[in-house]
């Protein structure tokens, strides 16, 4: 491998890969070395569209291609963690799309494989936006006191018939893993745990999760069986817990927030759009009760949502370090996303597998 420079194979050229198309046009020291897609149009269009030097109708042949340093797996969930195992064997960095995978099994398999190549996860998006930084920061001055509560609730309202289904990877637990939990609750995890330093260690959740009401059943093509609505109150070691809510085409008006609350102060946050936001901290005055700070406040460059993962995992191969969520971070994520799935299935509390320990 050059040393200045990282040559990038991209496996997936839909709607996510040709995100990172662009970010890896767009990164000075990434070389596009070539694109696959099982779709031969799809790796066509994508190859002439953003100027890879080849393209490959399947992912075997670019997994062969002894010039390419790293992948990027922009595939759905089901097929992504083999892919990224025959990737390693093949000697390729790995960049996995979100959810991370199916089962924690999976990510205990990766980490058998990998050795000294690096491995990166993109539910780390969010917090490359600025404002998660600074949050980040001040979170790590011990401005909260004692962590004792994180927070996460975002309902967002049915807003009429869509006028195209959802592609099958969204609506199907076997291909993604879950549904609205699994899409975006891998985001909210991982931007609340990133936040506050991954040093928490859930032990127990409690999970109830919904489908589509009756009257909207239709919205979703036949076979579908993912939710579109969960909930859960997870308890940590230390005293902390997390509640946690994430819904769409509810029967109920939108609410974003993402908020963590400790002994001495708090921290509310935006993870989303708009991206003109203010982020606001407030801390225990003996005296007057709380004072409000501004810990960010702009119009955020939300590209970095698109970019961030890329840019950080190949600039982390460079840099010789591990990238914003690595294999031990995926882990711990996929640990609650396992043990939400199974507790909402159970319709009971579960706990949370730890290594060495026993499965819920
Ligand atoms: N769409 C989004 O906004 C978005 C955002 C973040 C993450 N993701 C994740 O990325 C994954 C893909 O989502 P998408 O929206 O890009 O889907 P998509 O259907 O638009 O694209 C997936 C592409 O992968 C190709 N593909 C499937 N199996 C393959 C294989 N074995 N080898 C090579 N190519 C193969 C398909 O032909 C297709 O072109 C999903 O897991 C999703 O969760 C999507």
């Amino acid at each position: 491998m050059s040393k200045e420079k990282v040559r990038v194979g991209i496996i997936g050229c839909g709607v996510i890969g040709k995100q990172h198309l662009k970010a890896a046009r767009e990164a000075e020291w990434v070389e596009l070395a070539a694109v696959a897609d099982a779709n031969p149009e799809a790796a066509r269009g994508a190859a002439e569209q953003f100027g890879a030097e080849r393209m490959y109708k399947d992912a075997s042949a670019l997994l062969a291609d002894s010039s390419i340093d790293a992948v990027v797996l922009a595939i759905p969930t089901n097929i992504r963690t083999e892919m990224a195992l025959r990737a390693l064997d093949a000697g390729k960095h790995v960049l996995l799309e979100k959810p991370l995978a199916i089962r924690s099994d999976e990510i205990q398999q990766l980490m058998a494989a990998k050795k000294e190549l690096t491995v990166g996860f993109c539910s780390s998006r969010f917090r490359f936006l600025e404002h998660a930084e600074a949050a980040r920061k001040w979170i790590a001055e011990g401005r909260l006191g004692a962590v004792r509560v994180l927070r996460c609730r975002v309902n967002e309202p049915a807003t009429g018939r869509p006028e195209v289904a959802p592609p099958a990877w969204r609506v199907n637990t076997a291909i993604n893993g879950g549904g609205i939990v699994a899409n975006w609750g891998i985001y909210d995890f991982d931007y609340l745990l990133g936040l506050t330093g991954w040093n928490l260690q859930p032990e127990w959740i409690t999970a109830r999760m919904w489908g589509l009401a009756d009257p909207i059943a239709d919205y979703f093509p036949e076979g579908a069986d993912s939710e579109v609505y969960g909930t859960a109150y997870i308890q940590c070691k230390n005293n902390v817990s997390i509640t946690y809510e994430r819904g769409e085409f509810m029967a109920a008006p939108r609410e974003r927030s993402w908020q963590i609350i400790g002994s001495e102060g708090s921290i509310s946050l935006h993870m989303t759009w708009p991206s003109q936001k203010t982020i606001v901290a407030t801390t225990l005055n003996a005296e007057t009760g709380i004072d409000s700070h501004t810990v960010w406040e702009g119009d955020e460059d939300s590209s970095w949502v698109d970019k961030g993962a890329l840019f950080d995992f190949t600039r982390a191969i460079l840099e010789g370090r591990e990238p914003a969520t690595a294999l031990p971070q995926a882990l711990q994520l996929q640990r609650i996303m396992d043990g939400l799935y199974a507790s909402a299935r159970a319709q009971k509390p579960v706990r949370i597998e730890e290594e060495g320990g026993e499965r819920a």
